[in-house]
């Protein structure tokens, strides 16, 4: 298995218009692209840095994963989402090596990606989403 790239760092926020205008006007970076993700319940911004992304998630519903995230730890950084050649191969490889998968299988993501979550649990901590351009 081979990471090509960082994908993005994602972070929950309560207001995503107030996260964007932050991140513009105090660090310069720009909105790339703005896209609500009905099945997961939130709207992600990505804001492009060299060839990586900010996304900031915020949830469009109470039973949303990131509403529940930001009721028990507010915000801050939520997961990190690393991009890979092929999304099948990555997950199939991670779980034979021990990691818990919360995706059986690959599934659609934001910008027509192709993407799979790995649990924090067996990730020191880290929900780890990998991505497939
Ligand atoms: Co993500």
């Amino acid at each position: 298995m081979a990471l090509t790239e960082v994908d993005h760092v994602a972070i929950a926020v309560n207001d995503l218009d107030g996260a964007i205008e932050w991140y513009a006007e105090t660090l310069g970076a720009q909105l790339a692209h703005r896209e609500v993700i009905e099945r997961d319940g939130v709207e992600e911004a990505l804001l492009k840095v060299a060839e990586s992304y900010i996304q900031l998630l915020t949830p469009t519903r109470d039973d949303s994963t990131v509403a529940k995230f930001l009721a028990n730890k507010g915000e801050g950084i939520h997961h990190v989402g690393y991009r890979v050649a092929d999304c099948a191969t990555a997950l199939n490889q991670a779980v034979e090596a021990g990691a818990k998968a919360i995706d059986a299988q690959p599934r659609p993501g934001s910008r027509g990606t192709t993407v799979a979550f790995l649990h924090p649990k067996t990730a020191f901590g880290t929900l780890i989403e990998l991505v497939q351009e």
